[in-house]
């Protein structure tokens, strides 16, 4: 009876991410390719950058032969436990929170202009009518004395 697959965690697998060592996963498989990062036709480097991640996507981008997929089975030692798997940077950083700070701070700022907007277009009207006044009560004043 054949034993079942080993089943790999990320971090385990993930430990795995130099030439002397190389582990990949791919399609929810581990792949030892540390015997064949010098024979890779596209290169050892490809292979490391492809380490502590989920590589499926890599590998599919590079239309692999069908050599290729049967080539692999040669480093196949498990597979991996896909929930252990850390998800591609997909939240939203509380740059949100920031930037609702930042368009309540803009908020806060327009009323300020408006409001002192505002207080500027009173004084433009209320100190003319403040020195003619004046002009006005002088004049009377000073015809009376
Ligand atoms: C167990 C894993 C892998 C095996 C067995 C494998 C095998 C092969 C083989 C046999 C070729 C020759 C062309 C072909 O027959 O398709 C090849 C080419 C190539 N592979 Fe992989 N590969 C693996 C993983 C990867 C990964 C993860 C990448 C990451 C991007 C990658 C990138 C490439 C590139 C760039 C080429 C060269 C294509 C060219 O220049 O024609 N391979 N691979």
């Amino acid at each position: 009876m054949a034993s079942d697959p080993k089943l790999f965690v990320f971090d385990e697998v993930a430990k795995h991410n130099h030439q002397a060592d190389c582990w990949l996963i791919i399609s929810g498989k581990v792949y030892d390719v540390t015997p064949f990062l010098e024979d890779h036709p596209g290169g050892d480097e490809v292979l490391l950058l492809a380490t502590e991640k989920d590589a499926t996507e890599d590998f599919e981008t590079v239309s692999h032969s069908l050599d290729a997929t049967e080539e692999m089975e040669k480093y196949y030692i498990g597979n991996i436990d896909m929930s252990t798997i850390p998800k591609p940077a997909d939240h939203r950083p509380p740059a949100s929170k920031s930037e609702s700070a930042a368009t309540e701070a803009a908020t806060e700022k327009t009323s300020s202009a408006q409001s002192s907007g505002s207080l500027i277009k009173v004084l433009q009207v209320l100190i003319p009518l403040l020195i003619i006044g004046v002009a006005f009560y002088l004049q009377y004043y000073g015809k009376k004395q």
